[in-house]
């Protein structure tokens, strides 16, 4: 694999104030309420892990593996690889997200989960690239919003399922 140039964009301190922030936003909407926090894999497992030890309420874990790729007509094709194991009909849940781009992903997760009768979807992506919405989504709650241009990494993100690690969010510099 070739030497990626990256630079730092977002660096841990910064996300480790955002991630309390969000925390306490969630805590004074979901307290004493039935919550289950749905992890949607893999890139968000290191915002989910840090954003729920956050939150000092009793909740409950579950995790989504979805893939994305790109169909002939240039638009994305979204795919379950894992499902929930927990049923969430009548809960309250809170979709944690890595990164909300085209909005494809978003959108069938939540027609998915909707159609399981919760008693509320709230979604939370701790990065929002805002000019690439191809189509409709709810994003409740945004860590950063940050140019479309660039790939990034970093913090759970991956390229080519590396980089998950870096403590910071970082943008690829060299990428074609
Ligand atoms: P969407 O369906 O176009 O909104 O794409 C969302 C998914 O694509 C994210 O959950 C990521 O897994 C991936 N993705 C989109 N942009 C980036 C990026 O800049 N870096 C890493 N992953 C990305
Ligand atoms: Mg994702």
């Amino acid at each position: 694999m070739k030497n990626l140039k990256i630079k730092e964009i977002i660096s841990e301190k910064k996300i480790q104030n955002r991630v309390k922030e969000l925390g306490e936003e969630l805590a004074k909407k979901f307290k004493s309420k039935d919550v289950i926090a749905v992890s949607v894999l893999k890139g968000s497992f290191i915002f989910f892990s840090d954003l729920t030890r956050s939150l000092d309420f009793d909740l409950k874990y579950d995790f989504i593996e979805l893939s994305s790729y790109l169909d002939s007509e240039s638009s994305k094709n979204v795919k379950i690889i894992k499902d929930l194991s927990l049923a969430i009909t009548k809960k309250h849940v809170i979709i944690v997200e890595d990164i909300v781009e085209n909005g494809y992903t978003l959108n069938l997760l939540q027609k998915l989960l909707q159609l399981r009768n919760p008693a509320s979807i709230t979604t939370v992506s701790l990065l929002h690239k805002p000019k690439s919405k191809k189509v409709d989504y709810n994003l409740d709650y945004i860590g950063f919003d940050i140019s479309d241009n660039g790939f990034v990494l970093g913090y759970g993100l991956d390229y080519n399922n590396q980089y998950r690690n870096l403590p910071y969010i970082a943008e690829i510099q060299n990428l074609n």
